[in-house]
């Protein structure tokens, strides 16, 4: 499976926690892009969809939810509720975002600049993509 939960950096004193995490030191990546989800409800769910070379780290600095992360042949499941861990999801892997708290925020780093085309969204075409992939490997 292509993510990992990775413990961040955190510096804590009394004041409070700051977490820190940089290109290529604490994520594999250069992060090009960053975006963020709020105002969350638990009746809807989103994701569903992969990306073809895409990588990104999510944080969940609020709340909490949960994401289904399935490489077309496995599909696990992980809750995302601590600012102290950042889900890696790596290209190739389909994911759902599912059972949102309303006060959920979460902060996507991601490698590449927003393109619709880098989407699959189709679930039959994923795993379509993913057969020729293992075809080529
Ligand atoms: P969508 O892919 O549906 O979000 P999620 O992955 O959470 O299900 O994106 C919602 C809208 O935002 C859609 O119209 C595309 C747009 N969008 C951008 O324009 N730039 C971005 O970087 C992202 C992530 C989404």
């Amino acid at each position: 499976m292509n993510y990992a939960l990775l413990p961040l950096r955190i510096f804590s004193d009394e004041r409070g926690k700051l977490g820190v995490l940089e290109s290529y030191k604490d994520m594999p990546f250069a992060m090009k892009r960053m975006y963020y989800i709020f105002d969350t409800s638990p009746s809807f769910d989103r994701g569903g969809h992969a990306h073809r070379e895409l990588e990104q780290i999510v944080l969940c600095l609020c709340g909490s939810c949960e994401f289904v992360l399935d490489n077309g042949s496995l599909r696990e499941s992980v809750k995302l509720n601590s600012p102290e861990v950042g889900l890696y999801i790596g290209k190739n892997m389909w994911r759902e975002m599912k059972n949102f708290s309303y006060d959920c925020r979460l902060v996507v780093l991601a490698s590449d600049y927003y393109d619709e085309r880098e989407y699959i969204r189709d679930y039959a075409e994923f795993i379509e993509f993913i057969k020729e992939i293992k075809c080529k490997e």
